[in-house]
């Protein structure tokens, strides 16, 4: 399956999503803040964030499933907001993507063609089940299939109604953790292979920085950041997005000296960090969150401190637990410069003596260390046991 024309159909191209002042509130409650967002034609787009952040409400007023409270919706240069959903160019897979259980898969597939009356859809339902590699399926009914498998069925029967935009509302979340994976390369092939625009929810992160080119990271209602996954990790912005991507370690640091590089002291050490990797303003005096993730730093044993390189950044501790998980070892430090910082080690040549009990110090490149806001909660969107459940 190369010709990308066979799935976009008549509505290839279509445009970009675009949201402008969308909002949406309950009564006094405001579950999603007005909001300007553009979600480039053909890209794999995720909103991300935890639960309650108002990710579905989002996805159900582009799908027009929800009248927004104020704001437009566009596709393109066409305004939808008036539309209803099944005008809409769009499509929903749904986390209960409910197949009907009495029709076969081919059926299942062939049932938004047949709706419209349209009667030869042998073609279209083979290409369909190819694409989403189930023709070996075709007779077999939706409960003779594996979660992952159900999953494409959805995908399939919501792709062969040509929309411009595929709207996916946690559509793995039944699914355990290893069909999981695999689900997600397979819908970013068939995504690459269609080429029309998927706007995926998650709370995943790493899900959401797997699959889509551009990551909307939402808060409490509002957009916190967006950006490539890459981008996001390296660059976070709030200490919100820092937490909840990935871990992250902050310190809080006082300005000594501002320049193209920042010299900070935070528990009686002094720091660097370069100034463009600060978003916060930055002033002799003033206070910083200073960030450095658990994977950038190296961890050296207090006798060896002298053979660590000059110009690195060194935070002096002791190690409060570890944990080998494999590939890595997760080393928890206690600090002056702060509590539990994480280190993440390769597990290539394991130094024996950094057991828990142990001195040490922590070591980095100063410009992989990024600088905050210090106003905000420093343990804003760090997990809880609870989220975690
Ligand atoms: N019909 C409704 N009436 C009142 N409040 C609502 C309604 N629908 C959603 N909300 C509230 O709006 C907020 C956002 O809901 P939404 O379903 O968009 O969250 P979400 O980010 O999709 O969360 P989850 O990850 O749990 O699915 C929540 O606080 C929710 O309780
Ligand atoms: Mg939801």
């Amino acid at each position: 399956m190369t010709d990308k024309t066979v799935h976009t159909g008549k509505n290839a191209g279509g445009g970009d999503v675009r949201l402008t002042g969308i909002s949406k509130s309950y009564g006094a409650f405001t579950a999603v803040q007005p909001l300007d967002l553009t979600v480039p034609q053909g890209s794999f787009f995720a909103l991300l964030g935890a639960s309650g952040c108002g990710k579905t409400t989002t996805l159900r007023m582009i799908a027009g499933l929800e009248e927004p409270t104020t704001g437009t919706v566009f596709l393109g240069d066409r305004d939808v907001t008036d539309l209803p959903p099944y005008k809409r160019p769009v499509n929903t897979v749904f986390q209960s993507y409910a197949l009907f259980p009495h029709l076969d898969i081919y059926e299942n597939v062939a049932f938004g063609l047949r709706r419209r009356g349209i009667k030869s859809v042998k073609k279209q339902v083979g290409e369909m089940l190819e694409l989403v590699q189930l023709g070996d399926k075709a007779k077999h009914k939706p409960h003779q299939l594996s979660g992952g498998q159900q999953q494409r069925v959805a995908v399939a029967r919501a792709l062969i109604n040509h929309p411009q935009v595929l709207l996916l509302d946690e559509p793995l979340g039944a699914l355990d953790l290893k069909l999981r994976r695999q689900m997600q390369l397979e819908l970013k092939r068939i995504q690459t292979e269609v080429g029309i625009t998927f706007i995926h929810v998650t709370h995943d992160q790493e899900e959401a920085m797997t699959m889509a080119d551009t990551v909307a990271v939402m808060n409490g209602g509002r957009v916190e950041q967006l950006g490539a996954p890459a981008e996001l990790y390296e660059n976070p912005r709030t200490t919100f997005v820092a937490n909840f991507l990935g871990t992250s370690n902050l310190i809080e640091a006082e300005v000594v000296e501002a320049g193209t590089e920042l010299v900070v002291t935070a528990g009686g050490g002094k720091l660097r960090l370069p100034a463009e990797r600060c978003s916060a303003p930055a002033a002799t005096g003033g206070r910083l969150l200073l960030g450095i993730r658990p994977e950038k730093i190296s961890l050296a044993h207090a006798d060896d401190e002298d053979t660590i390189a000059t110009g690195r950044n060194k935070v002096t501790g002791r190690i409060v637990d570890t944990s080998f998980i494999g590939v890595s070892t997760q080393y928890v430090v206690d600090s002056p410069a702060g509590g539990a910082l994480q280190v993440y080690e390769q597990n290539i040549e394991r130094d024996t003596r950094l057991v828990p009990g142990a001195p040490v110090v922590l070591h980095w490149n100063p410009a992989h260390t990024f600088g905050l806001d210090a106003t905000q909660a420093i343990d804003a969107g760090v997990e809880t046991v609870e989220d975690a459940a």
